[in-house]
């Protein structure tokens, strides 16, 4: 940490640490990994040939995906969780990004891959990959967040760590076509105001879309941060469907048919609607409210540093526009401040923000509140469960309180 930094609050912490340094040593304090010439100094590296598709350093082996073994019965209709506490900025490496699949991870030839537009058009029409790609392309980095993140607190606090309880959520820049150049081709038919996107995999996971999100802003994508699409994630094709539960993110993309009404499929009925109290469903929760986590300090990533200048850190999104504001607190809501935001924010993406304070060593109770730019603010769990009951599983984006003792450990708690 320097000594250049002109932002108030490490002014005022350099001063409590004392000498002007907010961490670090003097360096008239001999320390022999500088003074001394060490082992790895005196060998040459490895050669460009050694690693023509690159990967992380080995010290950052337990950088990964993790899953809960007792969420679901196998590893083929499952999930794993994006390590959001190792992660910086907002985009999600392509190797960390969460899977939730229904018939495991379809792996296709792309040049034997089609897609159809079938039903109430005026050409049915077969694309090939190739054909998908004379169309006009457009970039856009958004978040895909499942609608059953969080879904295992509804009931309490349970899961210990921001990778389990917020890691099915990633956040990527899309390369694709917009949807709505593919259906102008194929010339929707007046009547044609639904849309049922089918995945290749075994699992033929289908969703009704309604045509004016359609026409809106999804898109037919093919490539994630810049490469092609990850088998995990679709490849080669995948609809993105911005701001909207990831369930209607269909992989492997290979059907889209246009109708008058939308189809009740299994993944809009039995699944991916909110239980109520009362015994009754929610029709079509389709928008991810705004949302945000603290993801240091967090279960998995406790403060060992000891007391002094520390680094809050976390992300916030919202399906309904961008996060221009995100709240923190370390004393359980007593005192709110504001968290700087860092870096680009963008429609219907995750957003990065960070509160620096000088920790007094003492008991820390952290949350964070996000706002968007609709107005509408991230409740606690007191009164979204006001509203919703504990019946639910889905659209669970209330307020996450962090438990920090004195020695840095952090566990999940509730506080009301
Ligand atoms: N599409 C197909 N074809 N098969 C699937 O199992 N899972 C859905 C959706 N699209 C799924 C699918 C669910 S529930 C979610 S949350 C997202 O894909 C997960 O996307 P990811 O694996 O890229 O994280
Ligand atoms: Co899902």
């Amino acid at each position: 940490m320097g000594q250049n930094t002109t932002r108030r609050g490490f002014i005022k912490a350099g001063v409590a640490v004392g000498a002007g340094l907010a961490a670090g040593k003097a360096a008239a304090q001999s320390d022999p990994l500088i003074t001394e010439v060490q082992e790895w100094n005196q060998v040459l590296g490895f050669g460009v040939d050694e690693r023509p598709y690159g990967i992380p350093s080995p010290y950052e082996k337990a950088v990964k995906r993790r899953s809960v073994p007792w969420l679901t019965a196998d590893p083929i209709s499952s999930i794993n969780f994006t390590p959001l506490h190792d992660l910086d900025g907002i985009i999600t490496p392509n190797g960390l990004c969460f899977e939730r699949h229904h018939g495991g991870v379809a792996e296709y030839d792309p040049a034997a891959h089609r897609l159809m537009i079938n039903g109430l058009v005026d050409n049915e029409l077969i694309f090939t990959m190739e054909d998908i790609m004379r169309f006009p392309r457009e970039n856009h980095v958004y978040f895909l967040e499942c609608a059953a993140n969080s879904g295992m607190e509804w009931r309490g606090a349970q899961l210990n760590g921001c990778q389990f309880t917020h890691g099915m959520i990633h956040n990527v820049m899309y390369t694709g076509v917009p949807l709505r150049l593919l259906l102008e081709e194929a010339g929707v038919k007046t009547e044609g105001k639904w849309l049922l996107a089918e995945g290749a995999d075994a699992s033929g996971l289908t969703r009704s879309i309604p045509m004016d999100k359609a026409l809106d802003d999804c898109l037919v994508a093919f490539k994630m941060n810049g490469e092609a699409l990850r088998p995990e994630q679709g490849y080669p094709l995948r609809l993105v469907v911005p701001g909207w539960e990831g369930n209607m993110w269909i992989k492997w993309l290979r059907r889209l048919e246009v109708g008058d009404q939308p189809w009740h499929h299994r993944e809009e009925t039995s699944k991916y609607t909110d239980l109520m109290e009362d015994g009754t469903a929610r029709r079509f929760t389709w928008v991810m409210d705004a949302k945000s986590v603290i993801t240091n300090p967090s279960p998995q990533a406790p403060i060992t540093h000891g007391s002094g200048p520390t680094v809050l850190t976390g992300l916030a999104w919202s399906g309904r526009g961008t996060i221009p504001r995100v709240d923190v607190t370390i004393d359980g809501g007593k005192n709110w401040h504001a968290a700087r935001m860092s870096g680009p924010s963008l429609d219907k993406s995750m957003h990065r923000f960070y509160y620096e304070f000088d920790w007094d060593g003492s008991d820390l109770l952290l949350q964070s509140r996000a706002h968007d730019s609709t107005g509408y603010v991230q409740p606690t769990k007191d009164a979204l469960r006001e509203i919703r009951g504990t019946n639910s599983i889905y659209h669970n984006n209330a307020i996450q309180t962090w438990y920090v003792n004195k020695e840095g450990v952090a566990e999940n708690v509730e506080i009301s």
